[in-house]
């Protein structure tokens, strides 16, 4: 039968079209030209008058039939462009979370350095910075390391050319500083200093020290002690003990390493201490006159104390870690730890 044939055919048109349609403009031309009061079905019924009444029946029906499913498939059509945003011309989704910016944080030794910094400075120190790459002058001799000294082994360096070394400590700018100006001097000197160990958990060819100076008149020993017990109970906490054990270095005299009672264990002995109690964590004593003497100052009118201390130890003890290492490895998972 001639009309149901193209009832079949239009069919296959009207579902292929429905298919491949991408946007609301196309569903709307489909619409109009298979389903629309114009449309192709409309067309096949108006002509109906020409039919048996036999055929009538029949074409009718599948045509009323195809008009549902038709407009079943678009209504279908419609629903499935409206789930497409890009269809609809909003290409972002304001309403999605973001994604945050990762922000990076100071390294964890630049702020036990700005945190020993900052309690000195609270103490009336001045902030003083020297080079890194230095004369013997500076490193050793003006600090009463001569070298045919013993003393030069522990402080022993590299060597950039003849007379020239990467700084063991930060001591070389004790030097400039009291060259540079006259006593009263009160000032702290933070920085990286380098010496030929062999790197393992608890040493590095190049780690950080803040040193300490002050020098006046009638400058004496409680005075050194005084202001190493206020920065260790800032430092480490108010319930801390710090005690000093005579000790040699060329540069003072009388010298004293510094011990504070073990921040794990409060002094009952434990691993981090190995079980004495107490943590050696700087170097100390009054400047000896023989510094003074390199520095132009007269020893008979002046006194004065120098401390020194490590900042990675100082790091290490403060936040449990037990790898040197991890300072200089760049790991985010290591260093995002310190926010
Ligand atoms: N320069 C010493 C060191 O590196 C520390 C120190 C500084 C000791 C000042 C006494 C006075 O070990």
């Amino acid at each position: 039968m001639e009309s149901l044939k193209k009832l079949t055919e239009i069919k296959e048109r009207f579902t292929n079209a429905i298919e491949a349609c991408g946007d609301m403009k196309t569903l709307e031309d489909i619409r109009v030209r298979y389903a629309g009061r114009k449309g192709e079905l409309t067309g096949i019924l108006r002509g109906l008058s020409d039919l048996s009444v036999e055929e009538k029946k029949e074409v009718g029906r599948t045509a009323n039939i195809l008009k549902n499913e038709f407009n079943a498939k678009i209504q279908e059509a419609r629903e499935r462009l409206e789930k497409q945003p890009e269809k609809r011309g909003a290409a972002t989704d304001v309403t999605m979370p973001g994604t945050l910016p990762r922000v990076g944080t100071l390294h964890p030794l630049t702020q036990v350095m700005e945190r020993i910094n900052e309690i000195f400075v609270s103490l009336g120190f001045r902030v003083e910075e020297g080079p890194e790459i230095e004369t013997e002058f500076y490193n050793f001799e003006a600090l009463n390391i001569p070298l045919d000294h013993p003393s030069r082994d522990a402080f022993d360096t590299f060597y950039v050319d003849d007379g020239h070394v990467l700084r063991s400590h930060t001591s070389n700018v004790q030097i400039h500083v009291m060259q540079g100006q006259k006593p009263p001097i009160q000032a702290i000197m933070p920085g990286r200093v380098y010496r030929p160990d062999a790197v393992d958990a608890t040493h590095s060819f190049m780690f950080h020290q803040v040193e300490g100076l002050m020098v006046d008149k009638g400058i004496n020993f409680s005075d050194l002690k005084g202001v190493l017990s206020v920065f260790c109970k800032s430092m480490f906490g108010e319930d801390i003990k710090m005690r000093l054990r005579p000790h040699f270095f060329p540069f003072t005299e009388p010298s004293a390493e510094v011990d504070i009672s073990c921040i794990m264990c409060k002094g009952a002995g434990c691993r981090v201490c190995s079980g004495n109690g107490w943590l050696e964590i700087l170097g100390a004593g009054m400047v000896n006159p023989k510094v003074f003497e390199a520095v132009g100052y007269d020893p008979e009118r002046y006194t004065g104390f120098a401390f020194g201390m490590g900042v990675e130890r100082i790091a290490m003890l403060l936040y449990g870690i037990d790898d040197i290492r991890l300072f200089y490895e760049n790991d985010v998972r290591f260093l995002e730890q310190f926010k």
